[in-house]
């Protein structure tokens, strides 16, 4: 056997001695690479006397084509194998049953403002809606917080900025709910205008509300309900009844106890903080504010298009999200944005 046939017979023991693709590229740099014996022949052809450089030239290059296509067929084999052995691993049951798709769940928030729904439209109060973008004058001025009222410091208001970049002071994200009872009153006293007595009016508004804040207590975005409800002899008695009798159910406890503290809305007058307070569970005994109500300020009521000397009414707002916090025992209001299944699958 010649040399050549020697390298070329080497080789392909070489290849097939590979078991694995690295193993293979390295026996092919042994033979073609940089420094590989094949190569130092081609290079060694150059100091050859010239009449043999012809014939030793061909045949040299005859054993390379061969040791190529013993690799290229070795490359081959090992594709080959690899991929059986893959098919042989991962058999597809086409008889196992499917994975289906998980069914999803409402959000803890979401179950709160249903449920707030539902009991007081059983006490006879109507959903009504509003826009989160409000003006300046739905938000504030109409509920008795002209300008530079200090009460408007109490809101850290997002403004909104208009096509020319410039602040739109007349545009906000709106604060809170209580805009909604201005645009109820008004859609309301225009419907009955021509009416001898106007109907009572009694809504609640669930939605979003936004401020500038954000800590494990607060967050840019949040829940509110309001509630109002207008009529020819609303009392405070009625507020009291109506939120305690909702708080209980709400929280299905019948010794769950309510606390009117007096305080301060712009809208209302008189005002009150409402708290309540567990008697029994890790809470127990501690009072808790969860809501702000009072009678509607007889401004608010003409801002409606209701005659202040006729009419009464009371209103409150309150933190679903706080409420929905207080019932299920979570400590963390991020909890609720930041949609993580652990927690969010919880509520079933
Ligand atoms: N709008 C108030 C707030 O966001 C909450 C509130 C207090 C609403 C008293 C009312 C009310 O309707 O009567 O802080």
């Amino acid at each position: 056997m010649s040399d050549l046939d020697q390298l070329v017979a080497s080789a392909e023991a070489d290849f097939a001695a590979a078991a694995e693709p690295a193993k293979l590229e390295d026996a092919k740099a042994r033979y073609l690479g940089k420094d590989g014996s094949l190569t130092a022949l081609l290079k060694g052809l150059g100091k050859l006397p010239v009449e043999e450089r012809k014939s030793a030239g061909a045949a040299i290059n005859q054993a390379k084509v061969s040791i190529e296509s013993a690799l290229t067929a070795r490359r081959e084999a090992l594709k080959t194998a690899q991929l059986e052995a893959q098919l042989a691993t991962e058999a597809l049951d086409v008889t196992l049953p499917g994975r289906g798709l998980p069914r999803g769940s409402l959000h803890p928030v979401t179950i709160s403002l249903d449920r707030i729904e539902q009991l007081f439209r059983s006490i006879g109060f109507d959903v009504a809606d509003g826009p989160e973008i409000e003006t300046d004058w739905h938000n504030f001025t109409a509920l008795n917080t002209p300008e530079n009222h200090p009460a408007r410091s109490m809101h850290d208001t997002f403004y909104l900025l208009g096509s020319d970049g410039k602040l739109q002071e007349e545009v906000l994200l709106r604060t809170h709910t209580s805009p909604v009872q201005i645009r109820a009153m008004l859609a309301h006293t225009d419907r009955h205008r021509d009416a001898a007595t106007m109907p009572e009016l009694r809504i609640i508004c669930p939605g979003r509300v936004y401020r500038v804040d954000s800590d494990a207590t607060h967050s840019p975005m949040f829940h509110q309900v309001e509630g109002l409800w207008v009529g020819e002899k609303v009392s405070f008695a009625d507020l009291k009844g109506v939120v305690a009798d909702f708080l209980r159910r709400f929280f299905e406890s019948d010794d769950l106890k309510v606390r009117f503290r007096p305080s301060f809305f712009p809208f209302t007058e008189p005002s009150a903080e409402i708290d309540v307070a567990f008697m029994s569970g890790a809470l127990e005994g501690r009072w808790l504010e969860i809501a702000g109500c009072g009678m509607v300020h007889p401004n608010v009521l003409r801002f409606g298009g209701f005659d202040p000397e006729k009419y009464t009414g009371f209103a409150f707002g309150m933190g679903p999200d706080r409420l929905t916090m207080l019932r299920y025992g979570i400590n963390d209001l991020r909890l609720f944005f930041e949609g993580d299944l652990r927690f969010l699958s919880q509520f079933r």
